[in-house]
């Protein structure tokens, strides 16, 4: 039955959440990567950070957030003194989508429809984890979380409460910031970190 995704009568609990999107084939962008990136952290952690789709570095990993957008992140993390190991980290995507460019293995952008085949996951870890905050870096993951409606270049820095009560904090993805060109790096960085810094109150593990 995962081959779908989660069946109405599978108990959602952690080994689902870290093996089951590795069977899952509820939309076809599995079957052509290595392997499914689960989320990662703290069980305990207050708030959960949410990305695109695991990129090059992270399908060969198995692990989010492990090339240059997660050490993007990881620096974020020590200028805001957030110990990476007391968040929760996850994907909208959990599977890496790419485009053959001879040998290498260009990003492409997951589909709509292939978010959407994703969502459950994502709101598996939600239920399980139960944050009291997340972040959502970038649109894939902003619309994952929130819906259509919010777009990111106007609402960053800004939170927004979802159905459930959970309140969610959007800004860009560190990949957008890595294609800026040098120049704005520094002010730009300085800038996410302004956004991030919001979500401070929850970067750590339940008391
Ligand atoms: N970009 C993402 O959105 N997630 C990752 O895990 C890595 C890069």
């Amino acid at each position: 039955l995962l081959h779908e995704g989660i069946a109405a009568s599978t108990p959602i609990d952690w080994d689902l959440v870290r093996d089951g999107p590795e069977r899952c084939r509820a939309c076809p962008i599995g079957a052509c990567a290595t392997q499914a990136v689960p989320g990662e952290g703290s069980r305990e952690a207050q708030l959960m950070i949410v990305g695109e789709q695991p990129g090059e570095q992270e399908d060969l990993q198995g692990r989010p957030f492990v090339g240059p957008a997660g050490q993007l992140l990881d620096r974020a993390f020590e200028a805001l003194h957030w110990q990476r190991d007391e968040l929760y980290l996850t994907n909208a995507v959990k599977h890496f989508k790419f485009e053959l460019r001879g040998k290498r293995r260009l990003h492409k952008t997951a589909a709509l429809s292939e978010a959407q085949a994703c969502l459950h996951w994502l709101e598996a870890e939600i239920a399980l984890l139960k944050p009291q905050a997340a972040i959502a870096l970038g649109a894939t993951a902003t619309r994952a979380l929130l819906g259509p409606g919010v777009k990111v270049t106007t609402a960053r820095g800004q939170w927004f409460t979802r159905a459930d009560g959970l309140p969610v904090l959007v800004t860009l993805h560190p990949s957008a910031l890595l294609r800026m060109p040098i120049s704005e790096h520094d002010a730009a960085f300085e800038q996410w970190l302004l956004d991030l810094r919001h979500a401070s109150p929850f970067a750590g593990v339940r008391p």
